[in-house]
């Protein structure tokens, strides 16, 4: 039987590889192997030699486990260093150069707005994009069956009650209702909004607008023309001038619309201010005293202006582009080319 465990130690040397091994377990341990032929003789001894001779030949079929499992640990262990050996990373080599991305000059233009207007004492804040019926027109003074809901052809879910916000402003409800007619207020909104246009070069049936609103005591129109000159010059340049156009809108009083100078003419005359020199960029005015009213601020105590800037509006006209669509249609050569037209 040592003799059997020699032999066995002997040819393990040789081998390299697990299947080898394999072959090996089955030469000596398998149904056929050397020592499972041992045991056949077992049934021609007697009790007493029976019992001494398979003792041993537990303890050899043991060594020879043990051996043979010994053997295939220091195998795996060598093909796993080979492994790990040759797929070594080397890095002191030169990268594969990945081109960066960069944020979407929509969000860019909605940004710079936001930097500002935190700097003049602005808070961000959000509103829902599924609004109710009530904060998206009732409350901003536009009732039921009134002709200027015609102009937001709106998309209703389910029933009357429920929509896609068709502008911003339901946020101003919701932040003077959280104010309880008490605090003075500042804040802007940018966000998403719907219409059921059908989408060309100045339509979308989703797009972006930046509310704003200020609520306070002794707010007049200059407040509102004053900040909007500066957010022009920060966001056009600092000789770009504003003026303001008498407009209507249901939840402002006096209401306006507010154009900067066409910076592509210096006002001369160009097919991007359609001759005019000047672009519109904003709805604005005075918080109607109904809303304020609505929304539970005195209007004899608190007065407030509110603007609705078109987010794409803004990024076209800065960046000169003339389709809106190439905001959401991501085609990256589009997207690289406002790169560059941002780094001109
Ligand atoms: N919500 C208006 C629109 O979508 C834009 C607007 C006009 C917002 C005047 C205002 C405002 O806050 O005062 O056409």
């Amino acid at each position: 039987m040592d003799k059997i465990l020699d032999e066995l130690k002997k040819e393990l040397k040789e081998i390299k590889d697990l299947s080898k091994l394999n072959e090996l377990k089955a030469k000596y341990l398998g149904k056929k192997g050397s020592i499972s032929e041992l045991s056949s003789k077992l049934k021609d001894m007697a009790a007493e030699e029976k019992k001494t001779f398979g003792s041993v030949l537990n303890k050899i079929k043991t060594d020879a486990t043990n051996l043979l499992d010994e053997a295939r640990s220091k195998i795996e262990e060598e093909n796993l260093n080979k492994k790990l050996e040759n797929e070594s990373i080397d890095i002191t080599l030169p990268s594969t150069k990945i081109p960066a991305g960069s944020p979407s000059i929509l969000e860019k233009v909605v940004e710079e707005v936001e930097e500002l207007l935190i700097s003049m004492g602005y808070d961000v804040i959000d509103g829902p994009e599924i609004e109710e019926d009530k904060y998206n027109f009732e409350m901003l003074n536009i009732p039921k069956g009134h002709p200027a809901r015609d102009a937001q052809d709106t998309f209703y879910l389910k029933n009357e009650e429920i929509l896609l916000r068709s502008q911003t402003s339901p946020v101003q409800v919701r932040v003077m209702l959280e104010g309880k007619g008490k605090k003075p207020i500042r804040i802007i909104c940018p966000g998403k909004t719907y219409r059921r246009d059908n989408d060309d070069a100045t339509h979308s049936h989703q797009f972006m607008q930046i509310e704003g609103l200020l609520i306070d005591r002794k707010v007049s129109l200059s407040d509102l023309k004053g900040t909007f000159d500066v957010i022009a010059k920060k966001l056009f340049g600092e000789d770009t001038e504003t003026r303001f156009r008498p407009s209507y809108y249901q939840f402002t009083e006096p209401s306006v619309e507010m154009d900067i100078s066409c910076h592509h003419c210096d006002g001369k005359g160009c097919s991007i201010c359609k001759n005019t020199g000047w672009i519109t960029v904003s709805g604005a005015g005075m918080v109607h005293p109904n809303v304020l009213k609505n929304c539970g601020y005195d209007p004899k105590e608190w007065q407030g202006f509110a603007f609705g800037f078109g987010a794409e509006r803004l990024a076209m006209v800065k960046y000169n582009i003339d389709d809106l669509r190439v905001f959401y249609t991501n085609d990256i050569r589009e997207m690289r080319s406002f790169d560059r037209k941002e780094a001109e």
